[in-house]
């Protein structure tokens, strides 16, 4: 506590709550003390967050949809147990640091926020950015994403190289990880191909168009280890409608899908 004499200027934003002390001085709390009287008397009982709750999201397809680029037993385990995991745990840590004690224990909280919020919104875009190969969606990419074609071709010259260099970044990925075709802000409506580690989500102004999930959970049922296999199978069903909206529509047209499974838990 800061002990000022009476005709002192300092502390003059907390004279409302100045005392006199024994001696005829002033006591005067400091911003500190004085900002945790005034929390205390216009909140007696601290506010209860409200808690964001997720919910996992349907596939837009059957599971067997994607075959024989992706099985119908890996999509079940990916979309029911992978997926629900991440969805269920980022519940319980959003919940926990909802109501947490204090900032540190809030701080603790937070890598397991980044790492199963990344995978809900990580797997929530996959499925929606892939497509039954026999579809038009994923057949023609010319036809289905004019605007981002004219951009594929400016920046990579054409489908082929495109797809040569996102098939060397994903089995470039060391470990788990992701690869994403994205636009940039700068050049606006540019092109980038970029990886991410575990699940670290796009984030800032880049808006994730394709994303591949290169988790050997993503195809060791069908691949074992063959990654490469996997990544040329991806390209059969990829959803270039999808990609298109998002190129079009921007990054907050891709959470869409998340908003719609979100509610708040009262
Ligand atoms: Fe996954």
């Amino acid at each position: 506590m800061t002990d000022v004499a009476a005709s002192s200027t300092a502390g003059a934003g907390a004279g409302a709550s100045a005392s006199a002390s024994a001696s005829g001085t002033q006591v005067v709390p400091n911003d500190f003390q004085t900002n945790i009287q005034y929390a205390e008397m216009e909140y007696p009982n601290p506010p209860k967050m409200a808690v964001q709750q997720y919910s996992l999201p349907p596939l837009p397809y059957a599971y067997n949809a994607l075959e024989p680029a992706i099985s119908e037993a890996i999509m079940a385990l990916h979309h029911d147990s992978h997926h629900q995991a991440y969805v269920t745990n980022l519940n319980k840590a959003l919940a926990s640091y909802a109501g947490a004690a204090n900032i540190a224990d809030q701080i603790a909280l937070l890598p397991c926020i980044r790492f199963n919020g990344g995978g809900h919104i990580n797997h929530a875009l996959f499925w929606r950015n892939l497509a039954p190969p026999s579809s038009e969606d994923a057949q023609n990419p010319e036809a289905s994403a004019p605007n981002l074609a004219a951009a594929v071709r400016a920046t990579f010259g054409s489908f082929d190289a495109l797809i040569d260099r996102f098939s060397a970044a994903l089995n470039g990925v060391q470990g788990s990880g992701w690869g994403w075709l994205v636009r940039t802000a700068v050049p606006q409506g540019g092109l980038r191909i970029i990886t991410t580690k575990d699940q670290d989500p796009v984030v800032g102004e880049e808006v994730p168009l394709i994303g591949v999930d290169v988790w050997e959970h993503a195809y060791y049922l069908q691949y074992m280890n063959a990654r490469p296999q996997y990544i040329d199978a991806v390209w059969t069903v990829i959803n270039w409608t999808e990609a298109e909206m998002r190129y079009n529509h921007g990054r907050d047209s891709i959470f869409d899908e998340l908003l719609a499974h979100m509610e708040a838990d009262p």
